[in-house]
């Protein structure tokens, strides 16, 4: 199979790809729902031979890293088998997941029996009650079992908290001593306008800079190089007394678009070059045609990389007008 870098107009190369596999989610985190819940259609979701021939695909594109999303992955019947698939065909390939947490406390080991290395776990607090209130269902306890299980079990945990003035901003000593007891990556983000439900406003945004300046107040950090792989967009910092790292993820007051690589495919295989950008380039059609195939679809995906626009334009013109578009779960995270 030939592999041949995908540079966009703005020199950049498109090397990671966000596959989300679902729209449904056993979750209803206030952030991340919509005041209509119009699921997509089932025979409009990709079926998983679909995905894998997505995923070759995009490795014509010079695509390495790859990251499974949702809604919840794990809420889709045999995704877990289909994982095994993605790992024993694309042994080569830097996979990645994000998930909840919740469906799966019992199935770390299994999941490092597979070959996965590490995992991103979404949780917004650390308080129970305060859980079911923000996520509408009283799962907090299992999450908290898959992250144990997982330490256990050997994966690298990181942990992900949208980041909200108000609502968590309470909960940064409670986060940073996880971070110190634990050796696993707490990464704060920035509350992004993704919904329509009114959650997302301005004076809710608890910014990058914000959080570290009052870490800093209650631990010693130490900054991760740049260099340091794995740690995409984050700004990473070990505690100088403790086990593990805080990071901070600044889509909002600090954009990365100069250095953005990744492509998302929605579960009903919708292209999107830009997590701002409502632009869709539909590749189900083309996968399910008779005449076209795999060839037209790195065509497609190699045209709309050069169409990657610059978010952030997107974004300062969304934060100053009511926010739209799809939310993390119809995206993909
Ligand atoms: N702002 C910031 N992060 C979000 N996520 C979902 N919606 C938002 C939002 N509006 C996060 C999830 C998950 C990751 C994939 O995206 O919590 O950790
Ligand atoms: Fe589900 Fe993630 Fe959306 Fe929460 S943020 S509802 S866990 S997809």
């Amino acid at each position: 199979m030939s592999y041949s870098p995908c540079l966009d107009r703005f020199g950049r190369r498109i090397n990671y790809l966000r596959l989300s596999v679902t729209d449904h989610c056993n979750l209803r985190c206030a952030y991340c729902s919509r005041m209509q819940r119009d699921f997509i259609p089932h025979r409009e979701i990709l079926r998983y031979e679909e995905h894998l021939e997505l995923i070759a695909a995009a490795r014509r594109l010079g695509v390495d890293k790859v990251r499974l999303t949702g809604g919840e992955p794990f809420a889709r019947k045999d995704f877990l088998p289909f994982l095994t698939g993605v790992m024993e065909k694309f042994p080569e390939l830097d996979l990645r997941l994000t998930t909840n947490g919740t469906l799966i406390p019992e199935k770390m080991q299994q999941l490092k029996d597979i070959g996965l290395s590490r995992l991103n776990i979404s949780l917004d607090t650390l308080d129970r009650q305060r859980y079911a209130r923000l996520c509408g269902r009283d799962l907090f306890s299992e999450v908290w079992r898959s992250i144990e299980n997982g330490l256990d079990a050997g994966l690298g945990i990181k942990i992900n908290v949208v980041a909200m003035r108000g609502v968590n901003d309470d909960e940064l000593g409670a986060f940073l001593d996880l971070a110190r007891r634990y050796p696993l990556d707490v990464r704060f983000i920035e509350f992004m306008p993704l919904t329509d439900n009114g959650t997302w406003d301005r004076s809710r945004v608890w910014s990058a800079g914000e959080i570290l300046a009052e870490a800093k107040e209650y631990v010693e950090l130490t900054p991760v190089s740049e260099s340091k792989p794995n740690s995409g967009p984050a700004r990473m910092y070990q505690l100088n007394t403790g086990l593990g790292r805080l990071g901070v993820i600044s889509p909002l007051t600090e954009h990365f678009c100069a250095t953005c690589n990744r492509f998302r495919i929605t579960s009903d295989g919708r292209l999107r070059t830009c997590l701002f950008s409502n632009r869709e380039y539909r590749l189900r059609p083309i996968l399910r045609s008779q005449k076209l195939g795999l060839e037209q679809v790195v065509r497609v995906m190699r045209m709309a990389a050069r169409q990657k626009p610059m978010g952030h334009e997107i974004l300062r013109q969304r934060c100053a007008v009511d926010p739209g578009g799809r939310t993390m779960a119809a995206i993909g995270g």
